[in-house]
């Protein structure tokens, strides 16, 4: 079996994962949690977005956030900028990288940014163009890219189509999403197999949301095909406003036991990402939603 030696997670718990929260989480609280993140060894952390305060009020405090971390040497930051005014404001926090957000899927790219995929592209084509000559790095997520929650199946070929319409604008990563988490590893191959037309393996990455349990084996089967980045959210956070009844990405903690059990190489330290899952799943007023967490807490209340 072909396996990368080394993974490169991105943490997107701080946005992905508080996105969805429907209290308001404290600008404190977020800023220790990216703090406790790059402090378990996380190299790549998506910390906010710069998206409409009406439309998801929870990222209102996006570059107060941004001031307000203490940036570690090694670590990059990235926020999402849906258009030019969310660039602007997102290009004064100074991210080391931002995320363009697209759909497979005509009907959620409606629901999720207010246009068609033609006219996102067009929205996007500046920022990315902006972003580049500001050397920052773009990537693009592709959402729906395993199913819509409002059209069902996604033929592989819109992923495909999707993936050569951000190549023409100059985006350099993208991300294969599994939105509502009905992907399984099939779908995963060929999807990414599709992406593959447009770009490399080693631009393009998995997002796997974990609402039918079937995110660590969309990660393995990626793995296989030599994909060796993913998106995960610390305890399991996460959802999209725009695909109601979706759940997290998968949890960090539980593609980290799976890595390591691999032999594969994170640089994360699994008990201080626990720590940090309990941390967060504390001020939400929960548990952490990740198994292996459960299971390293349980152990050590019992010892
Ligand atoms: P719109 O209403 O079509 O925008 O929204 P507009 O250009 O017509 O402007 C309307 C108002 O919004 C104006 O304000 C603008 O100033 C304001 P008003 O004059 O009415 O007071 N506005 C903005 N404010 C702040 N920041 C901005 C911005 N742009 C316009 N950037 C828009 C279009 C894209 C803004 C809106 O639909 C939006 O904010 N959508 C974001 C939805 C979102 O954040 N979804 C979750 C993230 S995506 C995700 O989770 C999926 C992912 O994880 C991968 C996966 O799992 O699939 C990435
Ligand atoms: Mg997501």
């Amino acid at each position: 079996m072909k396996v990368p030696n080394s993974v490169k997670l991105v943490e997107v718990g701080p946005r992905d994962g508080l996105q969805n929260e429907k209290s308001a989480v404290p600008t404190a609280v977020k800023i220790e949690l990216v703090h406790r993140l790059q402090d378990a060894g996380l190299r790549e952390i998506e910390v906010t977005s710069f998206v409409s305060p009406k439309w998801v009020p929870q990222m209102a405090d996006n570059a107060q956030v941004m001031a307000g971390i203490h940036r570690k040497p090694g670590v990059r930051y990235s926020v999402l900028t849906p258009n030019l005014q969310g660039f602007e404001a997102g290009r004064a926090s100074r991210p080391d990288e931002i995320v363009v957000f697209g759909a497979a899927s005509e009907a959620f790219s409606q629901k999720n940014i207010n246009c068609s995929i033609a006219q996102s592209i067009e929205r996007f084509r500046p920022v990315v163009a902006a972003a580049r000559a500001a050397g920052i790095y773009v990537r693009g997520a592709m959402s729906c890219a395993l199913g819509c929650p409002y059209e069902g199946e996604i033929d592989p070929a819109r992923v495909g189509m999707l993936a050569g319409l951000m190549k023409d604008i100059g985006v350099q990563h993208v991300g294969v999403a599994d939105t509502i988490g009905t992907g399984t590893p099939l779908k995963v191959m060929r999807a990414i197999e599709s992406t593959q037309l447009h770009y490399g393996i080693d631009e393009i990455s998995g997002h796997f949301h974990d609402t039918y349990g079937q995110a660590l084996v969309n990660v393995h089967a990626a793995l296989q095909m030599g994909v060796w980045q993913f998106d995960t959210s610390v305890a399991g956070l996460g959802g999209c406003p725009y695909a109601k009844g979706a759940t997290g990405n998968v949890a960090t903690e539980d593609v980290v036991f799976l890595l390591h059990g691999m032999g594969i190489e994170t640089g994360v330290d699994l008990d201080l990402l626990v720590d940090a899952g309990v941390f967060i799943s504390n001020a939400l007023g929960r548990m952490p939603n990740s198994r292996v967490s459960a299971a390293l807490l349980g152990r050590a209340a019992n010892t």
